[in-house]
């Protein structure tokens, strides 16, 4: 049995836009991603999360479902435009009660809220008043968060403002992949400064508002690996972990933004010149603002080969990608999880970690037996709890581990084709099915273990 430490938070995870539905109700304002989705092309099978896994009313049941695997936790985010539906200014009331009655009904089951304010649906005014390159969002973003942790705070400690600023950035104002869909990587740039200071100051709110609170951002970081000893490997790998990574610890850990990730933007033409207009003084000691712990998403790494020289130029690979991938096309790889958080440990001591995300797409449906067996997705649980423990063996302050996902749900431009969650959904019929990985998951957090035998 691999033992965890006493107190180890379990717990699954989603986000409001990819299950809540009923994206018209109760007063809820439009989001960037109804826009996006609804307009062609951009998501793959032309979905949206207008209905999605009818969480919004459906959510007694999926506590029910929570309680029965015996989790500590669950993070979940609030939808901006519910709360805000102008972004700013007036609140909905009836947006606030949902998440606190959600809130109450957790407690009252034992199982303690962890609360994501921004999981990427920014209201759709805000946006067409400049979104996220606008510094006025993030004032806008303080000002939610403040409305969020004086309705919830006497009754939720947890806090993650931001999910992700890398795919919000990059994704949604770089390469246009998500919503808004913007591309142009000035103000992807632009958008990481305005996300990482108003974390910086959405930090302080909510301590002002939450007594004993506990504050934090979740990033999604993926350790870097080169393909070969060349110094081109190398420096593509730099390249590659400057801008996924370090981009957004640096300046959170209070060394600046690196500049060498300037640079590669700059000859790689993404933007005209190094100046960082969008900075002003006092900003980088905002985001350096100390939190109590750091949320991280992993679900893979990356092997990186150099396109600077041709390929029979360059050193031969001694990394090589293994073939076990996920539906993503992400490979498995659980001995990346325990080297970044080893990494994450020695480099910036950010306290208490949590693995905030977890998890893989597999699209295992139901057997003849009404059960769905999804071995691999065991496999990936099982292998990745067993990366964690082996970082906390390493003097790793890890101090939970969320899965994602509680659900099969909203996977952004993917739709409904991947399915993430422990627990299946017929979207026809929104019946929920727990997969053999929800009963293992179970198990788990009952031994408050993992048990190796039983593998093996
Ligand atoms: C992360 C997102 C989450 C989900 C998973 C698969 O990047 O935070 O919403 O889409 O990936």
């Amino acid at each position: 049995m691999r033992q965890f430490p006493p107190d180890f938070l379990w717990g699954v995870a989603t986000s409001a836009y990819q299950i809540e539905g009923a994206t018209r109700a109760d007063g809820r304002g439009e989001s960037i991603w109804d826009r996006f989705a609804a307009t062609p092309g951009k998501i793959n099978d032309k979905s949206d999360g207008s209905v999605a896994c009818e969480h919004y009313r459906r959510w007694p049941e999926d506590i029910e479902l929570m309680r029965w695997m015996g989790l500590k936790s669950y993070r979940f985010s609030v939808a901006w435009p519910r709360i805000l539906p102008e972004g700013r200014g007036r609140v909905n009331v009836a947006g606030v009660d949902f998440y606190s009655k959600l809130v109450d009904s957790l407690l009252g089951a034992g199982i303690e809220p962890f609360v994501t304010l921004y999981h990427w649906d920014l209201p759709q005014v805000l946006e067409d008043q400049g979104g996220w390159p606008a510094r006025a969002t993030g004032d806008a973003f303080v000002e939610y968060a403040d409305v969020m942790s004086r309705a919830l705070g006497d009754r939720v400690k947890r806090w993650i403002t931001h999910n992700e600023p890398w795919c919000i950035s990059v994704l949604g104002y770089g390469n246009g992949e998500h919503a808004p869909g913007h591309k142009d990587w000035t103000k992807a740039l632009a958008t990481s400064h305005t996300l990482l200071l108003s974390h910086g100051k959405a930090v302080q709110a909510i301590r002002s508002n939450v007594q004993r609170a506990e504050v934090g951002i979740t990033l999604n970081l993926t350790p870097g690996e080169p393909a070969s000893p060349s110094p081109e490997d190398a420096d593509a790998c730099r390249d590659f972990d400057g801008g996924f990574n370090r981009w957004f610890l640096e300046p959170l850990y209070g060394r600046g933004y690196p500049m060498d990730v300037v640079e590669d933007h700059v000859k790689a033409g993404r933007i005209p010149s190094a100046s960082l207009d969008f900075i002003q003084d006092g900003d980088l000691k905002a985001i350096a603002e100390p939190t109590d712990f750091l949320g991280v998403n992993y679900y893979s790494r990356a092997v990186l080969r150099s396109n600077r020289i041709p390929e029979e130029k360059n050193a031969p690979r001694t990394v090589h990608v293994r073939p076990d991938k996920t539906d993503m096309d992400w490979e498995v790889y659980p001995q990346g999880l325990t080297k970044l958080l080893v990494h994450l440990q020695t480099e910036y001591k950010p306290g208490p970690i949590y693995i905030t995300e977890n998890g893989c797409a597999y699209s295992t449906g139901p057997s003849a037996d009404g059960r769905v067996h999804d071995v691999k997705r065991v496999d990936y649980l099982r292998t990745h709890l067993e990366a964690c423990s082996d970082a906390i063996g390493q003097g790793v302050n890890l101090a939970g581990y969320f899965a994602w996902s509680l659900l099969d749900n909203f996977e952004w431009a993917y739709g409904y084709e991947k399915r993430f969650g422990l627990v299946y959904v017929d979207y026809a019929t929104q019946q929920r099915i727990p997969k053999d990985s929800a009963h293992l998951y179970r198990d788990v957090v009952a031994q408050n273990g993992l048990d190796v035998e039983q593998a093996a």
